[in-house]
């Protein structure tokens, strides 16, 4: 399928326009672990790649994070925050219940203008959110929109529980969404190509935060429970994460007329390296076109795609042009893969690269 057929399908044409990430400054090492817990750096690297992650200072939350990504991504966009029409906030470690984490991060970046919402679809969430605003600028409902990924799983972790006190880490990432402008004389061509998203509510119980919500309202009989932590069972989410990936990201290749072969950077969402590694193998990409920083950050959830296609872009492996395969899993379970090719382009109406 040529590009600008790709274009016709999803209507104009879409790109994300700028990058912004944050990361708070304290580092917890392996070692820092388990000096508090029955684990060790030896095991943790093994089992996960993981070598720290960051954890936010107390009192910071995960809109206080989500702003300063934001900022970053406007600017790096060149756009001024009253022109964003929407932020969306993937999140699975939201401020609070109700009201969105969203209306504080567009509050305090500037988006005066926009309405702004908070969508839940566990470390799949940034993949989603930038689907509906891919969906919402193509279809000219709206200009501009910004997608924030924002977390602070340190404060929803069970310190105590070492299966998963290990695993996750803070940080956000941001992306700016926009119409593609095209030179003068020149035919606009799309950036975000296409998607793929699944679910698989049967797995709703193998990773989650149970208590909380309406079906498990909190009391303290909850709170001594524990139940207001991330609860997981670690093998059977590895392997639903092993099973989906390669499928889908063939899903979305096919959808627009693209091969493996041609995928330029694979951006997996930051669960675990084995994982990463065993779709990657089932794939079929080669391992120098992965990207990974998981080593340095832990699981971010909904910020790890976002985190990692902001250093990706500033390492220089991510340029103009190039194809880049986004996918993520998580909680829910849900999956998501994105197509894109990286840029703002416009050029001639060559059918593709
Ligand atoms: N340190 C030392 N030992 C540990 C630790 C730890 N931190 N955690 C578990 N163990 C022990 C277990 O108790 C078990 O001991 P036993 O054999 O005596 O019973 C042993 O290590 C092996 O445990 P497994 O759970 O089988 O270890 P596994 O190799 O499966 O690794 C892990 C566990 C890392 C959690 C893995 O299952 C995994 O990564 N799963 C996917 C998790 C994930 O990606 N979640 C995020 C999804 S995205 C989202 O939406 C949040």
């Amino acid at each position: 399928m040529s590009s600008s057929a790709l274009a016709s399908l999803l209507g104009r044409p879409v790109t994300i326009a700028g990058l912004g990430m944050y990361v708070p400054a304290n580092i917890v090492t392996n070692d820092d672990l388990a000096a508090v817990l029955d684990t060790s750096d030896l095991w943790i690297r093994q089992r996960t790649g993981i070598r720290e992650r960051r954890v936010a200072e107390p009192g910071l939350c995960s809109s206080d994070l989500g702003i300063l990504a934001a900022r970053e991504a406007l600017t790096d966009a060149g756009l001024p925050p009253a022109d964003v029409d929407l932020v969306i906030t993937a999140t699975i470690s939201p401020d609070q219940l109700t009201p969105a984490t969203a209306s504080r991060i567009a509050y305090q970046s500037g988006c005066i203008n926009a309405g702004a919402y908070d969508m839940s679809a566990g470390c799949t969430g940034f993949v989603y959110a930038l689907a509906m605003a891919t969906g919402m600028v193509a279809s000219g409902l709206h200009e501009h929109l910004l997608v924030v990924g924002a977390e602070t799983t340190s404060r929803v972790l069970d310190w105590e529980d070492r299966s998963t006190a290990i695993l996750f880490g803070d940080g956000a990432g941001a992306a700016v969404v926009s119409p593609v402008s095209a030179r003068e004389g020149e035919v606009a061509r799309p950036g975000i190509l296409g998607f793929d998203l699944g679910n698989d509510g049967s797995g709703g119980d193998l990773l989650g935060i149970p208590a909380g919500g309406s079906r498990m309202p909190a009391s303290c009989a909850t709170a001594e429970a524990r139940q207001h932590y991330i609860k997981m069972n670690g093998n059977e989410v590895y392997k639903f994460a092993t099973r989906v990936v390669a499928p889908s990201a063939r899903r979305v290749l096919e959808r627009c007329g693209r091969e493996v072969a041609d995928v330029d950077l694979f951006v997996p969402h930051q669960a675990n390296l084995r994982i990463i590694e065993a779709a990657t193998k089932k794939l079929g990409i080669a391992e120098e076109r992965v990207y990974t920083n998981l080593q340095r950050y832990g699981n971010t959830s909904c910020a790890s795609i976002p985190l990692c296609l902001s250093e990706a872009r500033a390492e220089g492996r991510l340029k103009d042009g190039d194809l880049v395969l986004l996918m993520g899993f998580g909680a829910g379970l849900t999956w998501g893969a994105c197509l894109m090719e990286w840029g703002c382009q416009s050029g001639t109406d060559d059918g593709g690269r």
